[in-house]
């Protein structure tokens, strides 16, 4: 099939490239010229496993090319695909206006019968603007039909998330299209659930702020285990064994952050606000998951600062991790972000570690107070104590014997809860972690 796909981003990548690899014509099109040529030249713009040797393949075997003309793309093709980012406006609204200016490129070059498939994220309704949009800026006399088709790929992992999804959603207003849709996923095999097209629109924000919402509730019920003295990962497995809870997407830490799950929840609110019922419920989520670097700086000043306004003033503290989550150098949105700040404010100097994402890392906390580390161990020379922000596997196999020689103050404070308490106990370092009880190093208990 000939497809073309409007947005070079981390779904457009994936997306053109997984559709290619499954044997289509792919044409993938952006209007940043210098990421074209990048990835003309064989280099991928963004950090995915996988995803370098997937989009060179294909454009060496030719069933994947890159181009800025959208003209080219459209026009050569059946299947357009809308994959350009939908970042939040002041407030919580989506901003549309790379989807409009997408539109107006398909309305621009409409030849024959076109059908655009929504992928990106979008506030439901925006299935109609579209339409209504490629309608009033139409030229030629193509036909055209809408759809939407949500995207549920996480990042470091999108290859696998986009081969093996749990479904596939496509919504529809007619038989004709759908049909298309599911000859282009015949490989698949997973269900693929048809529904109308404000469902589909609805589901994936919905599918984020549950997901987001559990993440709160279990960060919650860690607040509650840190006060009475339970054990978080204890009640996480035994509420999760509930077939009908589930025990994944349910571990207590330093909340979510990433560049979905925050904008989402927020662009659901706005809708729900906008449209009428409200969704009071995902504002209390949110807060849950703001307070949550707070109050874990709260329970470092606690342990290693004094009273004033700069509790951690003369304070070196190494921090493990940065990016917003392991396997991505992705900062947009990191805990690692307000963690830092907060502890700069305090008037701490940090020495910060992250395997990949240190570049991306600098160009938003600067260089001021932090100084970027070559490796955990380097981070934790002289440290009054270790943070873990993001559980990178390596962090979780640390020699913690040399890091308890290299911290100045033996103390983890881990936000990510990678270890196991008497494991760190055993290495002579006291641990304070999300939703357990502080352990003493060995001896000392
Ligand atoms: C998320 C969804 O998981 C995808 O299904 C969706 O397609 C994507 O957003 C999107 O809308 O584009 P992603 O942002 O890549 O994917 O990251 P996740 O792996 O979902 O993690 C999100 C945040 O939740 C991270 O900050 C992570 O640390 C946090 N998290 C995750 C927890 O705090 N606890 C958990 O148990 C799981």
């Amino acid at each position: 099939m000939k497809i073309c796909v409007l947005g070079s981003g981390y779904v457009g990548l994936v997306t053109s490239a997984v559709f290619a690899d499954m044997g289509n014509d792919v044409i993938c099109v952006d209007i940043d010229e210098g990421r074209i040529e990048d990835l003309k030249s064989g280099k991928c713009p963004i950090f995915e496993p996988g995803l370098p040797e997937l989009l060179n393949r294909n454009t060496h075997e030719e069933r994947l090319e890159f181009t800025t003309s959208a003209a080219k793309a459209v026009t050569q093709s059946e299947i357009i695909f809308i994959c350009v980012g939908t970042p939040p406006k002041d407030g919580g609204e989506t901003d549309l206006s790379q989807v409009k200016a997408a539109a107006k490129e398909i309305a621009n070059n409409l030849n024959g019968h076109k059908i655009i498939v929504n992928k990106s994220t979008v506030p439901v309704g925006t299935g109609d603007f579209v339409r209504e949009i490629i309608e009033k800026f139409r030229n030629g006399n193509g036909s055209f039909d809408v759809v939407s088709n949500p995207e549920f790929l996480r990042e470091g992992q999108a290859i696998s998330d986009s081969l093996h999804p749990d479904r596939i959603v496509i919504g529809a207003s007619s038989e004709e299209s759908a049909s298309r849709l599911l000859e282009i996923y015949r490989p698949w095999d997973c269900s693929v659930f048809v529904t109308d097209i404000l469902s589909a629109e609805i589901i994936k924000y919905a599918s984020n702020a549950f997901l987001a919402t559990k993440i709160s509730f279990i960060n919650a019920v860690a607040n509650l285990c840190e006060v009475s003295g339970a054990n978080v990962s204890e009640v996480a497995k035994g509420v999760g064994a509930d077939k009908r809870i589930g025990s994944g997407f349910f571990d207590a830490g330093l909340g979510y952050g990433g560049s979905c799950f925050p904008k989402d929840v927020d662009s659901l609110i706005h809708t729900a606000n906008k449209i009428g019922p409200g969704f009071e419920l995902l504002r209390e989520v949110v807060e849950i998951n703001e307070n949550r670097i707070s109050r874990f700086v709260d329970r470092i000043v606690e342990r290693i600062g004094e009273g004033g306004e700069k509790p951690l003033a003369g304070r070196v503290i190494a921090i493990l991790g940065l990016a917003f989550k392991p396997e991505t150098d992705d900062m947009r949105e990191a805990k690692s972000v307000p963690l830092c700040r907060m502890l700069v404010d305090y008037g701490a100097q940090l020495r910060a570690y992250d395997p990949i994402a240190i570049d991306n890392a600098k160009k938003i906390l600067g260089e001021e107070n932090i100084e970027y580390c070559r490796s955990a161990y380097d981070s934790a020379k002289g440290a009054d104590a270790a943070v873990i922000a993001t559980e990178w596997r390596e962090f979780i196999q640390l020699d913690l014997d040399r890091i308890r020689e290299a911290l100045s103050g033996p103390v983890i404070f881990d936000g990510r809860n990678i270890y196991v308490p008497a494991q760190v106990a055993k290495a002579g370092i006291e641990y304070h972690c999300i939703g357990r009880a502080p352990t003493l190093p060995e001896g000392k208990g």
